[in-house]
C-alpha cells in the first residue's frame, strides 16, 4: 500500500512508520514538526526509498492534496495529544484534532483513497469505575484533550455516513515505549528518575490506565486498516490495568532509585480515574497485544537510559517553560 501517514515524527507514529515500511509498503509522512514533532525519531528510514516527508499542516487542503497524490490510504495519527497542555491551553487542540481532522477527511474524499483510518483514543468514552469500555457506548470526554479527539473521531464516522466513504476508527489505549516525548508520565518520570529529579504523582496517584506497548498499539492499527469493516470502531487495549503508583514504583526499582523522589502534587482538573476497554472486536481480525509490560518497561527504560543524547536536549528551552507552568508550586505539604 501507499500510505499517507499524518504526525509519523512523533511517538506512535515513527514506529508506525517503521513497522509500514518494514512490512514493505510505501509512507509518505506529512508531519507539522509542532513541539512533539522530531526528525530525529526517523532519522533511520529518512532515506529508504519507500519513505518520504512532507512538512505541513494537516489543516492545510492545498499541501494536504499535493501529499495525497499516489496515496491509497490514510492513517490519521496528527494531533495534540498531552491532557496538561490542552488543561494550561486548549486552543491549539481543536484547531488540528477537529478541524484539521475535517480537512484531511474532506481532502482524502475528494482524492478517492480506498480508506482513512482515524486514530482515536479511549479517553473520548471517559472514566469507567469497573467492566471496561465497548466500542457502542456513549463518548463522554473529559478534557479538551478528550473532547477534541472525539470531535474528530465522530466527523470520521460521519464522512462514512454522509458521503459512504470507507473510514475506520480505532480508540487505543495508554502506549508507552521508547521516542514518547518526555511530558506524559512513563518517559517523564523515567527521565526525571534517571536525573535523580522528583516524580511528581497526581492526587493519590491511584487511578488507573491501561498500557499497551507502542508496537502492538502500531499492529492494532494495522490491523483496523487491512481488515477491519468500513465505519466501525476498534478498541486498541493492553489488557494490562495498572495504578499510576504501581508504573511510578516500577520505574523507581527498575533505575535504581527509591520512593524518596515521589511527591505528590495536587490533581489534575477533570482527572478521569480509570480506563478499560474489552478488545474482542480487534481480536476477532486476529490481533492480539505481543509484547507483556514488565518486559516493555523495562526495555523502555533501558532506551532512555541508553538515549540520552535524545531526551536531554528535549528538556531544556521551552520544556522548562512548560514544566514549570505546569509543575510550580502543585506539592502537597507533606508529601
Ligand atoms: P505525539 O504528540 O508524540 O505526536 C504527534 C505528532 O503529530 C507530532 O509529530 C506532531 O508534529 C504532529 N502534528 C501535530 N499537529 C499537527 C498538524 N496540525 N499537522 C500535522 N502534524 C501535526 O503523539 P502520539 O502520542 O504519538 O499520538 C499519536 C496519535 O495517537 C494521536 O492522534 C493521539 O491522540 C493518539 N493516541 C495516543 C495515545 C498515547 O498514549 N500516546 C493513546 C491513544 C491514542
Ligand atoms: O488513554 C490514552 C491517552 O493516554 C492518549 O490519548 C493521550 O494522548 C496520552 O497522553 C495518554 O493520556 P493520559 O492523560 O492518560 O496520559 P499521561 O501520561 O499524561 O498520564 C497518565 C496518568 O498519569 C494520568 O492518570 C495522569 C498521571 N500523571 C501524569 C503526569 C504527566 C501523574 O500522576 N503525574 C504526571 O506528571
Amino acid at each position: 500500500m501507499r500510505i499517507l501517514l499524518t504526525g509519523g515524527c512523533g511517538f506512535i507514529g515513527s514506529a508506525f512508520v517503521r513497522m509500514a515500511l518494514s512490512r514493505g509498503h510505501e509512507v509518505t509522512n506529512l508531519d507539522k514538526l509542532t513541539y512533539a514533532g522530531n526528525p530525529a525519531n526517523v532519522a533511520d528510514v529518512a532515506d529508504l526509498p519507500g519513505y518520504r516527508f512532507v512538512h505541513a499542516d494537516i489543516a492545510d487542503p492545498q499541501a494536504v492534496a499535493g501529499a495525497l497524490e499516489g496515496v491509497d490510504v490514510v492513517v490519521n495519527m496528527a494531533a495534540e495529544s498531552h491532557v496538561d497542555r490542552s488543561i494550561l491551553d486548549p486552543a491549539a487542540f481543536p484547531m488540528t484534532d477537529v478541524v484539521g481532522t475535517a480537512v484531511l477527511l474532506d481532502q482524502a474524499r475528494r482524492a478517492g483513497v480506498a480508506r482513512f483510518v482515524q486514530v482515536s483514543t479511549d479517553e473520548v468514552y471517559g472514566s469507567i469505575p469497573e467492566g471496561a469500555f465497548r466500542e457502542t457506548d456513549p463518548l463522554e470526554p473529559s478534557s479538551p484533550y478528550s473532547a477534541s479527539k472525539a470531535g474528530g473521531d465522530l466527523q470520521a464516522l460521519a464522512w462514512h455516513r454522509t458521503y459512504g466513504m470507507d473510514v475506520v476508527v480505532t480508540r487505543g489505549s495508554n502506549t508507552y515505549g521508547p521516542r514518547q516525548y518526555p511530558e506524559k508520565l512513563i518517559p517523564l518520570f523515567v527521565t526525571n528518575a534517571l536525573d535523580s529529579e522528583p516524580l511528581p504523582v497526581y492526587g493519590d496517584g491511584q487511578q488507573i490506565r491501561d498500557w499497551i506497548n507502542v508496537d502492538d498499539h502500531c499492529a492494532g492499527v494495522f490491523a483496523a486498516l487491512e481488515h477491519g469493516v468500513a465505519g466501525e470502531v476498534y478498541n486498541v487495549g493492553g489488557g494490562n490495568e495498572r495504578t499510576n503508583l504501581e508504573i511510578t514504583e516500577r520505574i523507581l526499582t527498575l533505575t535504581g532509585r527509591d520512593a524518596t523522589l515521589i511527591r505528590h502534587v495536587s490533581d489534575r482538573p477533570g482527572h478521569d480515574r480509570r480506563y478499560a476497554l474489552a478488545t474482542d472486536k480487534l481480536r476477532r481480525l486476529g490481533w492480539a497485544p505481543q509484547v507483556a509490560f514488565p518486559d516493555g518497561l523495562a526495555g523502555t527504560v533501558a532506551w532512555f537510559q541508553a538515549n540520552r543524547d535524545w531526551w536531554e536536549p528535549i528538556k531544556s528551552g521551552a520544556y522548562r517553560a512548560y514544566y514549570d507552568a505546569q509543575y510550580g508550586g502543585r506539592e502537597v505539604p507533606g508529601s
